[in-house]
């Protein structure tokens, strides 16, 4: 049966938002997995963490069932409690401060720049507090935070740093993958990612006594693995010693993550091109300002965000219509967390966060993934080429 474009059903849409790329092998590779006798807890699982901790160059991975449950690991590994306050960016995904509320620790929004859309490093000093344990900076679409300052501020001030890299898969600097500079690094497989298991996350870290925490607590605090309880001794007989989870990443998805992993660097390469392709077209139209990406850095180019300002002559909202209209679906990343009812009651800031609020009423994602064509990235510049006033 033929994929319709949209994932919604829409027989009027032409260029998708998303698209995961399954091939295949991927298929293959899943279904050899679904004839195992062991669907989770078991060797592919493990093979996929080698493949992981080998291609980040980190000492150890651990597979967990999403992005941010391995946030949640991450904060509980580091003893993040109530009373604690952890700095995360204004403008991110909910989860990377939903997190931090799921350990009753509260977070706290800094800004973010105005050109990068990375978390300030000028308002992370601004919102620092005795109160202050860890910062969790996003590597936002992409493009790597201003890490180093980070860090530097982390060991002035003795605070864990916990990278969300959700979207960066594939982000080095001087050849160092992120999520190897802070105390763990924290990745999504989610279908909309760089490379997708469907649902799916790891954490990587340097600390053994961090990697032998989440490896308890993502099942349930069980001290020994499946195989170690069936294949010595009596399956029962282990011992649990902390209150853990179910944040397992099955052999299924461990089987998927696997494939794609092999292809990951040439889908990372063709976001790069399909970026390279935008930037061309776009940076002349007066009022749209095309995102501030080195093309010469290793960067996984997640997404591709364009502010439209007052001289293009129509408004951020109206040109999301416009290119729905025209079967082209947009999004916005993101709405910032200060506008969430939940982060207006739990969240707190020093300083009101003013960038990313002004950021809001000008962004637009455009559609972007490994398998976007120039005709289909023609119809997008040409919508926004035409609807300039
Ligand atoms: C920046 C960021 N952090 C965390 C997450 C959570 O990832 P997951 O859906 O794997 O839990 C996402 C997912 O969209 C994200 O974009």
């Amino acid at each position: 049966m033929k994929k319709t474009k949209d994932a919604f059903n829409n027989s009027k849409i032409k260029v998708p938002f998303v698209s995961p790329d399954i091939t295949r092998e991927d298929k293959a590779a899943i279904n050899k997995a679904l004839r195992s006798s062991l669907l989770t807890d078991g060797p592919t699982l493990q093979k996929f963490e080698q493949a992981f901790s080998k291609y980040t160059g980190s000492k150890y991975a651990i597979g967990v069932s999403n992005a941010t449950s391995a946030l949640e690991l991450s904060l509980v590994a580091l003893n993040i409690k109530q009373g604690d306050e952890v700095i995360v960016p204004d403008m991110t995904f909910v989860a990377t401060a939903s997190a931090v509320l799921h350990c009753s620790a509260t977070p706290v929004l800094a800004d973010v720049e105005e050109e990068t859309m990375n978390i300030s490093t000028e308002s992370i000093k601004r919102n620092l507090s005795s109160k202050t344990k860890a910062i969790i900076p996003v590597h936002f679409a992409g493009q790597i935070c201003n890490i180093k300052e980070i860090k530097k501020i982390a060991s002035a001030n003795n605070l864990f740093v916990i990278e969300d890299c959700a979207h960066a898969l594939g982000t080095k600097l001087d050849s160092k993958h992120v999520g190897t500079f802070g105390d763990t690094g924290c990745f999504s497989f989610y279908p909309t990612k760089n490379f997708t298991t469907i649902e799916g996350g790891m954490i990587i870290t340097n600390s053994k006594k961090i990697s032998d925490y989440v490896h308890r607590a993502r099942n349930h605090g069980i001290i020994k693995s499946l195989q170690e309880r069936f294949i010595k001794g009596k399956p029962w007989d282990y011992d649990v010693h902390d209150a853990g989870f179910n944040y397992r990443l099955d052999e299924i998805r461990s089987a998927l993550g696997l494939t794609q992993m092999k292809r990951l660097d040439k889908m990372n390469l063709m976001r790069k091109n399909a970026s390279k392709y935008y930037d061309s077209q776009l940076r002349n139209i007066q009022g749209i300002v095309t995102p501030s990406l080195s093309h010469d850095k290793e960067n996984s180019f997640h997404l591709y965000v364009i502010k439209i300002k007052p001289e293009y002559g129509i408004s951020r909202d109206r040109l999301f219509e416009k290119l729905t209209e025209s079967g082209i679906r947009t999004s916005v990343h993101y709405k910032p967390l200060q506008m969430f009812s939940i982060f207006r009651k739990k969240a707190k800031w020093y300083e009101k966060p003013k960038t990313s609020r002004k950021l809001y009423e000008e962004i637009i994602s455009l559609p972007m993934f490994s398998s976007i064509t120039q005709k289909e990235q023609d119809l997008v510049i040409n919508c926004i080429k035409n609807n300039q006033k």
